[in-house]
Order: C-alpha cells, then sequence, then structure tokens
C-alpha cells in the first residue's frame, strides 16, 4: 500500500535555531520518530549561517544548514514551523506560515496587541498552536489554577503570581505567569486586563479586592518558576511549578505541531493540545 503523506514524520522547519530554544528544538526533533528536520533558520546576518545543525548542538552533523534569507522558500518544503523567537520575527513567520500553508507551533512571548492581531489573522488560513508555556505539567497547572479561582472567591482569596526565570529573558511578566492569571480570571468571571497590577512599589495603598498580582525576579540560570498564590484569612493554598529542562517545551512543542497537522485553520493553544479545555 502506498504511503500517504500523513503516515510519514511531519517536516518540521525551526526558525531562530541557534537560540536556547531553537537548539533544544534541533535535538528534540532528532529524538524523535514521528517528524523530521527540514530547515534551520536564522537571522540574515547570524554568524551560524551556513553552519550544520546538527553540529551546533552537538548531536553530529544532520546535513540541515542554517539559512537566512528567504524563510518562504524553506516553509514550502516542510509541513509545519517551530517558533521560539522574538515577537517581530514571529509576526513575519506568522505571515509566510500562512502563505505556505504549514502548521506554525509558536512559542514566542511579550507579544504585542498587534503582534496577536497579525497572528490571528494568519490563523483564518493556517492552523496556529500559541502558547507561552508548551509543557504538560504547566498545563495542567493552569487548568488546577482556573478550578481553584472559581473555588476560592474573591472576596475571601487574593491571588499572587510570583515567577523567577534567568538573567537573559526580555519580557516581564513571563509568558508563563500571564497564561495562569489569564487561567485565575477565567475562573473568577473576569477580564485579566481589568484586574492585572504588575508589579508594586512605594505607597501602593492597601490591595483592592479581586485583583491579580503580578511579581517577577530575574537571576542566574533559572529556567522556570512560577507559584500561584490564593491568600485567605489564616490560610494560604500555593499551586506551583518548576522547570529543571527546556527539553519540556520542545517536546511539547512537537505535541502540538503532530496534533496541528490535522486540524482545520485555526488559533488552538495548549490546552487544546492537551484536551485540558473541557
Ligand atoms: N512557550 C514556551 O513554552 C516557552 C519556553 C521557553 C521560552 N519561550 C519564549 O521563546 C522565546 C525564545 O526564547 P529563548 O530563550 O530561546 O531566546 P533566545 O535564546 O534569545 O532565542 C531566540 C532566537 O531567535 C532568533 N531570532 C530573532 N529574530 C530572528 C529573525 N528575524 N529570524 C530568525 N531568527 C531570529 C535569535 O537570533 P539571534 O541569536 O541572532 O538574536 C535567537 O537565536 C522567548 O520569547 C521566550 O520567552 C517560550
Amino acid at each position: 500500500m502506498n504511503k500517504t503523506a500523513k503516515d510519514r514524520p511531519m517536516r518540521l522547519v525551526v526558525v531562530g535555531a541557534n537560540g536556547r530554544m531553537g537548539r533544544e528544538l534541533i535535538r528534540a526533533i532528532a529524538a524523535s520518530n514521528n517528524v523530521q528536520l527540514v530547515g534551520a533558520v536564522a537571522r540574515p546576518d547570524s554568524a551560524w549561517i551556513g553552519h550544520d545543525s546538527g553540529e551546533m548542538v552537538g548531536i553530529g552533523g544532520n546535513g540541515i544548514t542554517l539559512v537566512g534569507e528567504d524563510p518562504l522558500s524553506v516553509f514550502l518544503q516542510a509541513d509545519g514551523v517551530v517558533d521560539f523567537t522574538t515577537p517581530a520575527a514571529t509576526s513575519v513567520f506568522a505571515s509566510l506560515a500562512a502563505q505556505a500553508g504549514i502548521v506554525h507551533i509558536i512559542g514566542t512571548t511579550g507579544l504585542s496587541a498587534h503582534d496577536e492581531e497579525t497572528i490571528r489573522a494568519a490563523s483564518s488560513r493556517t492552523a496556529i498552536v500559541k502558547s507561552g508555556n508548551m509543557s504538560l505539567g504547566v498545563n495542567l497547572l493552569a487548568a488546577l489554577v482556573k478550578q481553584a479561582a472559581q473555588r476560592l472567591r474573591a472576596q475571601d482569596f487574593d491571588i499572587e503570581i510570583v515567577e523567577m526565570h534567568h538573567r537573559r529573558k526580555l519580557d516581564a511578566p513571563s509568558g508563563t505567569a500571564l497564561l495562569l492569571g489569564e487561567e485565575a480570571a477565567k475562573g473568577r468571571g473576569v477580564v485579566l486586563d481589568d484586574v492585572s497590577v504588575r508589579g508594586r512599589d512605594g505607597i501602593t495603598g492597601k490591595r483592592a479586592s479581586g485583583t491579580i498580582g503580578f511579581a517577577s525576579l530575574r537571576g542566574g540560570t533559572v529556567v522556570g518558576e512560577h507559584q500561584v498564590i490564593f491568600a485567605g484569612e489564616g490560610e494560604r493554598l500555593i499551586l506551583s511549578h518548576s522547570a529543571e529542562h527546556r527539553y519540556i517545551y520542545a517536546s511539547g512543542a512537537i505535541k502540538a505541531a503532530l496534533w496541528a497537522r490535522s486540524r482545520p485553520p485555526g488559533l488552538y493553544s495548549m490546552l487544546d493540545v492537551l484536551d485540558f479545555n473541557h
């Protein structure tokens, strides 16, 4: 019997291939039988252009060299693109992935409202999975946070979200902290933007009931620590997650790509991929 396109490994391009997550993805794709690396894209002026991506990540030559110019021609040879880059780059890649008609997995955080709009527009033409955190554990945490926020009433329990990341992280609060905040807000039946308090300094006055506070710590090489604190009269419930290795995000992104392969155009999240949205 002839093999259909769906039977063969999914062909993936990694953009931002020389980044921390890009390298992790190249290793994770090499370790999976279900996906195959067919392209590695870096900035056009990157010193890594022309280098073998497998050698770059220490797994031996894989014949896929890093390219910088004309990502669309690389996308046209693939079934999906995995993107942990920057908001500006992700907006461009969203339009190109839609043009090529391939799945776009977006892990990039710090996206502006304008970037989100570009991504939403692209999702009318192809399946996009976007999540501030691709790990199984954090997405389960998000579902638990929503449930706890539903049960612990705003007048009784204050919600504070604390995160810590490595010193090179560019955005704050982390995409994961915002994702957890969104789920807490959903649990309370409110819109996060209406209730979020981003950091405190000086004479802030009393805490307003029903708000969701964020605090961001930066330092060292911390991969990702998140705590959602429900603080009530005489008791606190703390739900937390510790990421020990970036591999958890890379394997989640691959899972998302395989899931999205058979989906109609649309904007999906990891909660959809893991079926935690029910
Ligand atoms: N959703 C999740 O589960 C998750 C997990 C971890 C990280 N993240 C997010 O993923 C993003 C990347 O994180 P990271 O730690 O891997 O950062 P990083 O090490 O700085 O990697 C970003 C990469 O994107 C490249 N890049 C930027 N603009 C580009 C362009 N126009 N074309 C091609 N490549 C381009 C950068 O190239 P240069 O090196 O040349 O600048 C760099 O290699 C961040 O937004 C981070 O918050 C999300």
